[in-house]
């Protein structure tokens, strides 16, 4: 889809030609525009009882009397006079949601509020098109064709339309990102193993210009990483450490790191889950999923910044060779850790990443992973799980989830937290007890970013949603990337 700023003539909205204009409307009548032909439409409306003033309605008219559109589409936003980013991200999303099956050449997306459309505003709206328009395909063929919406055009202000102009350039780069990044979560553990996630790193390096290796378990087992490994070993899809560099600043500037786990199936190991919902753990390498779509949305928009991408990625299952619960593994660091449930796998892949990451001299770490069910029950679906010791990393992160609606929510770190990592057998073990379990995985993690300033996101709720409209969310790409921008030089 292209994404344009369009002028509106004189007679505003009503003057405008398009297959489909979506009308975002503020809920408070005082704070429509004045002064359009389009009022007194939508006032009948609204006097009819066809259109409620509250915040997801929506109005679907055919060849609107007084508008040269073929087509309109209403969607209420808040209360708010301005048009706030998530007033007009809920907005389009239930708009876009009835018309969203029809292609269409030309779509206008105008704000029928007497303030102008923020920057911000413009951003979540275009991000928001393009995800209501998601569907997935890949292992789908009896989904409907592909309908396009060729040319989507944001009615602007005059005086802002270079602001305007980067948002949408910027919003269109972050969608890519998170619907790749949907589309790979998405996929079923037997399309999407661990070689496919390399290859799809791999095609975005190719696509992009990054630079892209790839370890087997031959250069893993050489370099000590005995805690991933003790995860891989139970399956027989061979192991990947993905390794991605993005270079957008001079060689000496020192690189920020994402580490995405790459769990492709994580049926708990010999500690075997239930089967209820097990299905869902397809979506385990969500963190890595993340990290190719911040890569896509980056190699997009090219900032003054170097970026690392690492992702550990295998599947946690059952066999004759898999690790047993008490095992001991030694792990990259040196550091021994008593496998006292098989399950708790992700930290164990994360951990030496972890300490891999040491030899770029990072700025910044930042890992993310669907590492506990209790970051679920801790924050439900709204928020991430967000760690960090470090103050200014931590409030940098949480901004930039609350500016890009993609949030998360800071959690403790104390160092009393750690005595439930006791073990009598190794270093620590990989579980405390079921209390704070959201807590105690960050602290392991925590036991091997000593070297650099570092963050741990858990996305355990919000990389994918259950129910009727069970999928991949694409989160958080939409954050990393906004914190990303935000760093760059
Ligand atoms: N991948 C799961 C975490 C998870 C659970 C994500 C439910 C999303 C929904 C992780 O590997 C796991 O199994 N964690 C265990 C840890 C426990 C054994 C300490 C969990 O949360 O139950
Ligand atoms: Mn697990
Ligand atoms: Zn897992």
């Amino acid at each position: 889809m292209d994404v344009r700023i369009l002028q509106a003539g004189p007679e505003g909205l009503c003057s405008i030609q398009a297959d489909l204009l979506l009308l975002l409307l503020p809920a408070r009548r005082e704070a429509w525009a004045e002064g359009q032909g389009w009022t007194d439409l939508l006032d009948e409306a609204v006097a009819a009882g066809d259109l409620p003033l509250k915040a997801g309605r929506t109005l679907y008219l055919h060849r609107p009397a007084g508008m040269k559109a073929a087509r309109c589409v209403v969607g209420v936003a808040g209360d708010e006079a301005q048009s706030t980013a998530r007033d007009a991200a809920r907005a389009v999303a239930s708009a876009v949601a009835v018309v969203k099956q029809q292609g269409f050449a030309k779509v206008v997306l105008a704000w029928g509020g007497q303030e102008d459309l923020s920057d911000d505003a413009a951003h979540a709206a275009v991000v928001a098109v393009e995800s209501a328009l998601y569907s997935y395909r890949l292992t789908k063929p009896s989904a409907a064709a592909v309908v396009e919406w060729k040319e989507l055009a944001l009615l602007g202000n005059k005086a802002n339309t270079a602001g305007l102009r980067a948002a949408t350039r910027r919003a269109q780069a972050v969608a890519a990102g998170v619907n790749l990044a949907r589309d790979c979560a998405n996929r079923p553990g037997n399309h999407f193993t661990p070689t496919h996630l390399a290859d799809e790193a791999r095609q975005l390096a190719r696509d992009f210009g990054f630079k892209v290796e790839v370890l087997d378990r031959k250069a893993v087992e050489k370099l000590g990483m005995g805690a991933f490994l003790a995860v891989a070993k139970g399956s027989d899809e061979p192991l990947q450490f993905i390794v991605l560099q993005y270079q957008g600043a001079a060689k000496k500037v020192a690189p920020r790191v994402l580490v995405g786990k790459g769990i492709t199936f994580d049926s708990g190991g010999i500690s075997l889950k239930p089967a209820a919902e097990m299905d869902e753990m397809k979506y385990d390498m969500g963190g890595a999923a993340s990290v190719l779509g911040v890569f896509r949305a980056i190699g997009e928009l090219q900032p003054k910044l170097n970026l690392i991408g690492l992702i550990p990625a295998c599947e946690n299952l059952p066999s004759g060779r898999a690790t047993k619960p008490g095992d001991v593994v030694t792990s990259l660091s040196g550091q021994t850790i008593e496998v006292l449930n098989t399950d708790a796998e992700g930290r164990l892949i994360l951990c030496d990443a972890l300490t891999y990451a040491e030899r770029f001299k990072p700025a910044a770490v930042v890992d993310i992973a669907t590492l506990t069910g209790a970051c679920v029950i801790a924050l439900g679906h709204q928020r991430a799980g967000l760690f960090s010791p470090d103050d200014t990393l931590a409030i940098a992160l949480q901004e930039a989830g609350d500016r890009a609606l993609d949030p998360a929510w800071r959690l403790p770190l104390d160092d009393e937290y750690d005595e439930a990592l006791k073990s009598n057998f190794a270093d620590m073990a990989n579980v405390g007890s079921r209390a704070g379990g959201v807590v105690t995985a960050a602290m392991f993690l925590k036991r091997y970013t000593k070297a650099y300033r570092w963050a741990h996101l858990d996305i355990a709720g919000v990389a994918w949603k259950s129910g009727a409209a069970k999928g991949a969310t694409g989160r958080p790409v939409a954050l990393l990337t906004q914190w990303l921008l935000g760093e760059a030089g």
